[in-house]
């Protein structure tokens, strides 16, 4: 998939000297749902604003289907929809007439059909002649997303999409999300829960301190999970790994005090008897064996403390 946002050494620190984004390098791709995973304070909400042209960039670029997010900010703009955070709509306005409105802002020519098919799909339909301040905090975000959908925009962001939404109702979101994929429309969320980055992502980017720590194929993290190591503490140490063992997935750690086996929990063969015997061949004697599995949780938890 061809690169749709690109962002390359994009530093921010807001007035103030707080640096909240420090050499972001990042490629969204054309159709895919990427989740921006990161604790609260990470940085996401400012990547995401910068992106979007709400908030200033410091140092690096970015563009929007080959446009500059700064000299062709119309056009990068008409680009995205982006459901934010924070809502703010007006209270006394109708439903109906919020997202036709937004349609407007963007100088597009109105549209009911349109509107009516967005309120249905987010399950609207039914209150689109209640006002605002009438709705619950869930019905209020799914305002927003209609909103943000009102002028058939390429790429939605949705940043903390599942906050003060009910259990029941992140599963209609997800559905909406993934046929919005289905019709072309690329889609970037954030979210601070793992299991929802699990659930519909099709990668992940870990975002840390104002980095992006790792990114990759959600698949590929999930592979990962399914990793079980085998740590066996040995008497001496090893500088090097003898050639007799080049063919199991090993590495030596503390100092060559340790042999940490990798392999995979679902294969029906480990290779750890085979493992055990050719370490006995080359003379190495342990003294203790543990096994450990890592979780996304895990990759997660220590990725983050790695960093801090
Ligand atoms: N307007 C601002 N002025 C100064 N600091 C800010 C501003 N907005 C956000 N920050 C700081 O930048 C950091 C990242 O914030 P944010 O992007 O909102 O993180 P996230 O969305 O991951 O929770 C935080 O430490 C936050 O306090
Ligand atoms: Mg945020």
């Amino acid at each position: 998939m061809p690169a749709l946002i690109s962002v390359s050494g994009l530093t921010k620190t807001y007035e103030g000297g707080f640096t909240a984004l420090k050499q972001i390098d990042l490629e969204i791709r054309d159709g895919e749902i990427l989740a921006l995973l990161g604790p609260n304070g990470a940085g996401k909400t400012t990547l995401i604003s910068i992106i979007c042209g709400i908030v200033n960039p410091g140092k690096g670029s970015v563009t929007v289907d080959g446009f500059d997010i700064i000299k062709d900010y119309k056009k990068t703009r008409s680009l995205i929809g982006l459901v934010p955070q924070e809502l703010h709509t007006d209270a006394f306005e109708t439903v109906w007439n919020t997202v036709s409105f937004s349609r407007g802002l963007f100088g597009k020519s109105p549209n009911p059909d349109l509107i009516e098919r967005i309120l249905k799909d987010l399950s609207l339909w039914e209150k689109k002649d209640s006002r605002i301040m009438e709705l619950s905090g869930g019905m209020k975000r799914r305002v927003m997303i209609a909103k943000a959908l009102s002028h058939e925009p390429r790429i939605l962001f949705l940043d903390e999409p599942t906050a003060g939404v009910d259990v029941s109702l992140r599963k209609g979101m997800w559905d909406v999300v993934r046929e919005l994929q289905e019709t072309g429309v690329t889609i970037i969320l954030t979210t601070h829960y793992i299991e929802e980055a699990e659930e519909i992502a099709d990668r992940v980017g870990v975002i840390n301190n104002g980095e992006i720590i790792v990114i990759e194929e959600k698949t590929e993290l999930m592979r990962k999970m399914g990793t079980k190591q085998l740590i066996l503490d040995i008497y001496e140490p090893i500088s090097e790994l003898p050639e007799s063992l080049s063919s199991f997935d090993l590495s030596l750690s503390q100092e060559g005090m340790q042999l940490i086996y990798s392999y995979d929990v679902n294969e029906k063969n480990t290779g750890i008897t085979a493992l055990l015997g050719a370490i006995r061949q080359e003379g190495i004697k342990f003294k203790d064996l543990k096994t450990e599995q890592s979780s996304l949780e895990d990759i997660f938890v220590d990725l983050v403390e790695e960093k801090s």
